[in-house]
């Protein structure tokens, strides 16, 4: 009857749905991690606007199509990068933008580099059609799965004369905390046990 705890527990566990559980967790540009509450890290920070309380900027998005309804939105001048930095424990990361196409006197050129624990991750460029001024949301910037299940740091740096509008990222996170609590299987498990 020894297995009987063993059995037990790994039953409880199940119910718990906490093994293997496997699931994407938002960061707002704006609210930060839908979990943990951690920010994104804007620098330089007075070089970039919370887009949807900025009157004078000359991308206007439409607030109901960005997730929370907010964006961060950054234009760099030639000769210099901005950067927004994002810190995530899983297994993969996703990082969604904004991405307009041409608007009168606007810099509208994206071309971003991107850096995963220090290394470089890949690059995400758009060059905006001259015949559209369509803006498309939600476009996925970088993305990158199969990493190790422990802390990692994302830099999307915008480079030299380009834009970058943050709109939000995912990440998946494995054996996450908030475990779901089956009710039913604990009751059967109670009535087993007792
Ligand atoms: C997380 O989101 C990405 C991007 O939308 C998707 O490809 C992936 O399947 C999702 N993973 C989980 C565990 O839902
Ligand atoms: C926008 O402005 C309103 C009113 O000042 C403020 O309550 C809100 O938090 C601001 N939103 C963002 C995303 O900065």
């Amino acid at each position: 009857m020894i297995i009987l705890p063993f059995l037990a527990l790994y039953i409880l566990a199940q119910a718990r749905g906490c093994v293997s559980r496997v699931s994407n967790r938002t960061i707002d540009d704006f609210n930060g991690d839908e979990v943990t509450g951690v920010v994104p890290v804007y620098i330089p920070a007075n070089r970039w606007n919370v887009k949807s309380n900025c009157t004078a900027c000359h991308v206007q998005p439409q607030q109901d199509q960005a997730i929370d309804n907010t964006w961060h939105d950054t234009t760099v001048p030639a000769g210099t990068t901005y950067s927004v930095t994002l810190e995530f424990t899983g297994t993969a990361i996703y990082f969604f933008g904004i991405v307009p196409n041409s608007l009168p006197k606007t810099q509208t050129h994206v071309n971003l580099a991107f850096s995963l624990d220090g290394a470089s991750a890949g690059t995400y460029v758009h060059t905006p059609d001259s015949t559209s001024n369509t803006i498309l949301y939600s476009v996925p910037l970088f993305a990158k799965d199969r990493l190790s299940n422990e802390p990692h740091t994302l830099v999307a740096q915008a480079q030299s004369s380009s834009l970058l509008i943050f709109d939000f990222a995912l990440y998946t996170c494995v054996d996450c905390e908030n475990c779901v609590f089956h009710r039913d299987l604990t009751v059967e498990l109670g009535l087993m046990m007792g």
